[in-house]
């Protein structure tokens, strides 16, 4: 499997590619210390290929986007209101939403594991916590997913989380007059400190931004990592019944299937000052990608990577990233992940994929299936 990568890794660890004038890492050593390092490896101008090459104005708040003194201030703020345990306490109802997508198909012999379930708990999740109406939560899905995969090569995380945040302004304004107990009324209502040391609300834009990047950045990667549990462990049908049989293992279940399939497989950076690597110069300005999918399966640091093992023992896998701009939403990501594999196995613990129906998707910032039909046993 990934060929490519393993020979990066083995012969070229500093890649660079003539045509689209960018470099990569691909050892887990190389990419965890350019993630931590981000003096060096910027995401000011975007964290993501086409938008460091676009040089789009990035709104304020976007902190996949931003770096320190701005990006810390925002991250903190961020995470005031949008807390693991706030997280953690949203299980019953990402159980409920799990099971309200499983039980139609129950008796049924088939099922999707992406539209079915992947593309609809998460939003369902990501919506609560904000406070959508379930009823408006398809289209804003719809839209978001079109803005990530519809068509366009270069369709990209950036759009998914801007262009059509113009549908959330009704929401924000609505429930300025109308507060709940969901977490844009939390950050409507709270007074932070800004970048001037001034106490004050958040603007109506700055809640925009919030609300933006966390359905966006929540939404498509989980989908994702559903998808690959369907199709990983339909590969692996020892794992698969012996999870069926101890649910316990689900969460480790749910870390090796993360480090195996990374959903967000490449971050990208702006090089800020000259870097020294393996004999070369890479110039400041340059553009440079961390690939941490396959930093996951580098056997320097992951004992036989290229194996499935759901038994395996993993210290930190790169899938959510490393260092100050770690997924703020790791927590929810793992609950949404382990719910969906213990609901399907309390269902089913014998599945196949129909590979002729499913469909993949590619883009630059994430990797996964659009389409996973299976026959259930
Ligand atoms: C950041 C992956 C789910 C919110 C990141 C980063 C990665 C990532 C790799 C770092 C990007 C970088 O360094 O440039 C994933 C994966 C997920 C997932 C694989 C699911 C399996 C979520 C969820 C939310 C979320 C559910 C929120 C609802 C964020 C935010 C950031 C982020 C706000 C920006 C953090 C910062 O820049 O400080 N995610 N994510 N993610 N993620 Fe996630």
């Amino acid at each position: 499997p990934y060929p490519v990568w393993r020979r990066m890794r083995d012969e070229q660890p500093l890649y660079y590619n003539e045509l689209y004038k960018f470099y990569a890492l691909s050892r887990y050593e190389d990419a965890s210390a350019a993630l931590t390092d981000w003096q060096t490896y910027r995401s000011g101008r975007g964290s993501i290929l086409e938008v460091i090459r676009a040089n789009i104005d990035i709104p304020s708040g976007m902190i996949l986007f931003e770096d320190p003194p701005r990006h810390d201030l925002h991250r903190a703020l961020l995470a005031r209101v949008f807390t693991p345990k706030k997280m953690l306490a949203l299980e019953p109802k990402v159980r409920e939403f799990t099971a309200r997508c499983l039980d139609p198909f129950v008796g049924s012999g088939t099922f999707d594991f992406v539209a079915d379930l992947g593309a609809q708990m998460p939003m369902r999740t990501i919506g609560y916590l904000l406070g959508i109406p379930e009823s408006d939560q398809e289209a804003i899905r719809d839209r978001q997913a079109r803005s990530l995969t519809g068509g366009q090569e270069s369709a990209d995380l950036y759009q998914a989380v801007t262009v059509d945040s113009s549908m959330f302004v009704d929401y924000i304004d609505w429930r300025a007059n109308n507060p709940s107990d969901d977490l844009m009324t939390e950050l409507l209502t709270a007074e932070f400190t800004d970048e001037t040391g001034t106490l004050r609300k958040l603007t109506r834009d700055e809640v925009l931004t919030y609300v933006t990047l966390l359905s966006g950045a929540g939404n498509e990667t989980t989908t994702r990592l559903i998808g690959w549990t369907g199709k990983l462990l339909a590969e692996h049908p020892d794992q698969r019944r012996e999870l069926a049989a101890d649910r316990s293992l689900v969460p480790n279940a749910i870390e090796e299937i993360l480090r195996y399939e990374a959903p967000s497989p490449i971050q990208a950076r702006y090089v800020a000052r000259d870097v020294e690597l393996y004999g070369q110069t890479v110039p400041a300005g340059s553009i440079m990608t961390l690939l941490n999918a396959s930093a996951n399966r580098d056997d320097r640091h992951f004992p036989d990577a290229d194996h499935f093992d759901i038994h395996r023992r993993i210290d930190r896998h790169l899938s959510f990233g490393y260092g100050i701009h770690f997924c703020l939403g790791a927590a929810l990501a793992r609950l949404e992940g382990r719910v969906a594999l213990d609901e399907i196995l309390r269902r089913w613990s014998e599945w196949e994929i129909d590979s002729e129906n499913a469909t993949m998707d590619r883009t630059s910032t994430t990797r996964g299936w659009r389409r996973l039909p299976a026959f259930l046993g």
